[in-house]
């Protein structure tokens, strides 16, 4: 058969299962009797995922919601989905119906990640290792780690002073460290230059094509995915050969659990947690620079209100976990800067079965994205929600509205964490130092999450006329 003909036929093909796809849904839609969201499905197969990803995708969304209101269907990466944009509807999904809306992620991340990771699954098994999580990232675990992230912070910022940063990458740095020491307590200085070799070539290959041929990123990646196991396995057995020490981390939750996770479980949410730990709360650090940067007014408030808290201490000595929780100017910095940039736009579920929402039907397999960002964005909740200001925090958002960290069974069990070590940096970068952002400073990009440009490049250079 010549090219034209093979071409014929596989447009052929590609018909014959577009219909006989749109027979069998309308075939299950008739016998629920119920309208499917309003919205455009696009192409067969490719549906509108150029629409998508031609543009910033909060475009696409935001030109959507206007259209159809704030549950619609489209079609996007090979998937049907029902989007939806209301705080009721995100609670229906994320909370009140949870059991109906699973977890769903491409089967090549979870091969990467690890089929045991948290993130997966739903039920007994999730419950379990929930509650091994939170034992180790609740503030009472978390208080003791204060000096030691500290002591991050600061080998940190000795490093970029006087010097051109890229601030996330710089940041990834920081949130990588304290991953590893909320995992791993105070040995995580042995590991810490093998596990970063590994996972930083496991992150080129994440959103790489998973093409599973020798040379490709994917490739790489699934080999440092071995070795990282490798070395998590070396960890284990020198832990369970030192037996009386007590572990106050995620490590020592996790093997101290009575009905014991095996090796690869433990490997498989390790992983995860770096995953989901580091390139958030590096994203989120990010743009808290380049807000304060942006905004001088804000920037001498959160300074004001670190430098109080720096005279009430002799030279040298370390914050405390109290010194943390009253900061408030900061923390509504942290907030206002998790809604601005919503740096997780939205998150995907698949729903196990029809279900029906405000007399719609969410067929059983389509995903359902609850939409952070334009939640966060939307108008109705948050006056001028273009604007940074974080004095809109002193008054607490209406439930449901504010969703930086998720809601529901799947929310973050990390964001104690994340707003500690971000308190942490901000504490010593705004009371020691300056910056200025290098180069044009309004874009975003996305990779894949809401970045500024190129990863905020900065000048950092020490306050001279401050005694440290
Ligand atoms: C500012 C930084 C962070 C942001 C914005 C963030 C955001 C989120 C969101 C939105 C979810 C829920 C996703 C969903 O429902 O599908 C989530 C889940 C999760 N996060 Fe975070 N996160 C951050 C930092 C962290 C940190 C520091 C850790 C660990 C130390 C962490 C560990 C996790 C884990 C393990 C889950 C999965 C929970 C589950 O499936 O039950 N995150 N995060």
């Amino acid at each position: 058969m010549d090219f034209s003909g093979m071409f014929l036929t596989m447009l052929a093909g590609i018909l014959f299962l577009y219909l006989l796809r749109r027979v069998i849904s309308h075939h299950r839609r008739s016998s629920s009797n119920l309208p499917l969201p309003p919205g455009t499905m696009g192409w067969p197969y490719v549906g509108e995922t150029f629409q998508l990803y031609s543009q910033d995708p909060n475009v696409f969304f935001a030109s959507k919601q206007k259209r159809y209101g704030s549950v619609f269907k489209t079609h996007v990466l090979g998937c049907p989905c029902v989007m939806i944009s209301s705080p009721e509807a995100a609670k229906f999904v994320l909370v009140t119906k949870s059991h109906l809306f699973k977890p769903t992620f491409p089967a090549s991340k979870e091969r990467m990640l690890g089929k045991q990771a948290i993130f997966f699954h739903q039920g007994d098994y999730h419950t379990k290792l929930r509650k091994l999580v939170l034992r180790a990232f609740m503030p009472q675990a978390i208080s003791d780690m204060v000096p030691d992230i500290e002591s991050i912070a600061q080998d940190s910022l000795k490093t970029w002073d006087g010097t051109m940063i890229n601030t996330y990458q710089e940041m990834k740095t920081y949130t990588f460290n304290v991953a590893l020491l909320s995992i791993f307590g105070k040995d995580e200085v042995l590991y810490r230059e093998d596990l970063k070799r590994c996972y930083y070539i496991l992150e080129k290959g994440y959103n790489s094509m998973p093409i599973n041929l020798p040379g490709t990123l994917f490739n790489k990646a699934m080999k440092a995915r071995k070795e990282l196991s490798q070395i998590l396995a070396r960890i284990l057995s020198e832990r369970r050969q030192n037996i009386g020490s007590s572990h106050n981390d995620l490590l020592g939750s996790f093997m101290g659990d009575k009905e014991e996770l095996t090796d690869e479980q433990i490997a498989d949410n390790i992983i995860g947690v770096i995953f989901a730990a580091r390139d958030t709360t590096a994203s989120v650090m990010t743009w808290i620079l380049k807000y304060l940067a942006d905004n001088p007014n804000v920037l001498e408030a959160v300074t004001e209100e670190q430098m109080a808290i720096r005279k009430g201490k002799e030279v040298g000595e370390c914050l405390t976990w109290g010194d943390t929780k009253k900061m408030p100017i900061t923390s509504r910095v942290i907030q206002e800067t998790l809604r601005v940039a919503s740096i997780l736009s939205f998150t995907f579920r698949e729903a196990v079965e029809d279900v029906e929402y405000e007399g719609y039907l969410i067929p059983k397999g389509w995903k359902v994205l609850p939409l952070f960002r334009n939640i966060h964005h939307s108008a109705d909740i948050f006056s001028n929600p273009g604007k940074f200001d974080p004095s809109r925090f002193e008054v607490a958002p209406k439930p449901n509205t504010f969703m930086p960290f998720g809601n529901g069974t799947h929310s973050c069990p990390g964001n104690e964490l994340a707003k500690l070590e971000m308190s942490i940096m901000i504490h010593h970068i705004t009371t020691k130092y300056r910056w200025s952002i290098v180069g044009a400073s309004d874009g975003i990009q996305y990779g894949p999450f809401a970045l500024p440009q190129n990863g905020l490049p900065i000048l950092l250079a020490r306050k001279s006329e401050i005694d440290v």
